[in-house]
């Protein structure tokens, strides 16, 4: 497939994958320095810088359409802002440390994380909250649909999968707004592992049997929604997202991006058009990724970059020599 012929929407410059882990695994070793130190936003400012740093180096001329925020809260990697060194346009989703607070306690599954398409083909979403139900690939189409109980969603898995509703583990936040969802899943007779943070990883762990997590339920933050369905794209699996709003004013925001229905759902193939890739290095360890190895004079990362068109996964071990690094490399 890594031959076929490119179609409109295609990021035809398969080299763009290297250079997307060097971004994310130049955050990943920023923010491993704050690792269990109890400061989530120095970490997470650590790693937005550098993940800022290393874009200056990408052949793209990108913007940021999901990011840190708005252009008058985030210095860096806002949405709109431009990035990179020339060349395609770009549309960019980022979470330069998504899971700032496992990070900071050193807990697992906390990742940098990148994703790129062609102009035009990102959902775009400020930092609000979605609604989010997703599952692993190789599962009938429609299997899952958001409007439906969580009760006929376990079922239509179960049945899917050809077991049992109590064979069946949600992967669900750990959070009060959850009451009820965690309540009726369990009524449904579904288990539940509850995350304390980072629905990327909640999401990615659906389609990794290993993971033996079956089905992603719950709100988190909508930027991690649409990095989330961009990995899904590549990596196979199905996804739905409905916006949510907690003021009028966020609706309005959403309007303004361009969406005529602020309400609706979105499949994943909506929120991650065309040709999609997607990058991330482990900060923590995590079901996916080793988390940032450091030692004297270096450290060891282990990244993952996945392509839409191809379907390739490639998981990527990086040794780094920091006295060989350029000072922002070298964190
Ligand atoms: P941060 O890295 O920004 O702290 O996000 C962690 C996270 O758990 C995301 O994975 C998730 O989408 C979001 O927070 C959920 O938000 P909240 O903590 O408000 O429930």
């Amino acid at each position: 497939m890594d031959n076929a012929k490119p179609s409109p929407g295609d990021v035809t410059d398969r080299n763009l994958a290297l250079e997307l882990v060097r971004v994310t695994e130049a955050a990943a070793l920023a923010a491993s320095k704050w690792i269990g130190i109890g400061k989530k936003n120095e970490a997470d400012g650590a790693a937005v810088e550098a993940m800022r740093k290393a874009f200056d180096s990408v052949q793209i001329s990108g913007t940021v359409v999901i990011g840190e925020g708005e252009m008058d809260e985030a210095p860096m990697l806002f949405i709109g802002e431009k990035v990179g060194a020339g060349g395609p346009m770009m549309d960019i989703a980022v979470d330069p440390l998504e899971g700032t607070t496992l990070t900071s306690k050193g807990g697992p599954n906390a990742i940098a994380t990148v994703a790129l398409a062609e102009h035009g083909n990102f959902l775009h979403a400020p930092d609000i909250y979605m609604d989010k139900i997703a599952v692993g690939g190789g599962l009938p189409a429609g299997v899952i649909n958001l409007d439906d109980s969580v009760a006929t969603n376990l079922r239509n898995l179960a049945r899917a999968k050809k077991c049992e509703v109590s064979d069946l583990m949600a992967c669900i936040l750990d959070r009060d707004r959850h009451k009820e969802l965690i309540a009726k899943t369990r009524e449904a007779g579904a288990r539940i592992t509850l995350i304390s943070d980072g629905d990327v990883a909640g999401v990615i762990a659906t389609t990794q049997p290993e993971s033996l997590i079956d089905i992603y339920l719950g709100s988190g933050g909508a930027p991690e929604g649409v990095l989330a369905a961009a990995a899904l794209r590549c990596i196979g699996g199905q996804m739905q997202g409905r916006l949510m709003y907690e003021e009028e004013s966020q609706r309005e925001r959403v309007r303004q991006m361009g969406h005529a229905d602020p309400n609706r759902c979105f499949t994943c193939e909506e929120m991650a058009k065309g040709d999609v890739m997607f990058a991330a290095t482990g900060v923590t360890t995590g079901a996916m990724l080793r988390g940032v190895r450091r030692f004297s004079g270096g450290a060891v990362t282990h990244s993952v970059v996945m392509r839409s068109r191809s379907g390739t996964v490639r998981y990527i071990e990086g040794h780094h020599n920091f006295a060989q690094k350029t000072w922002w490399e070298a964190p």
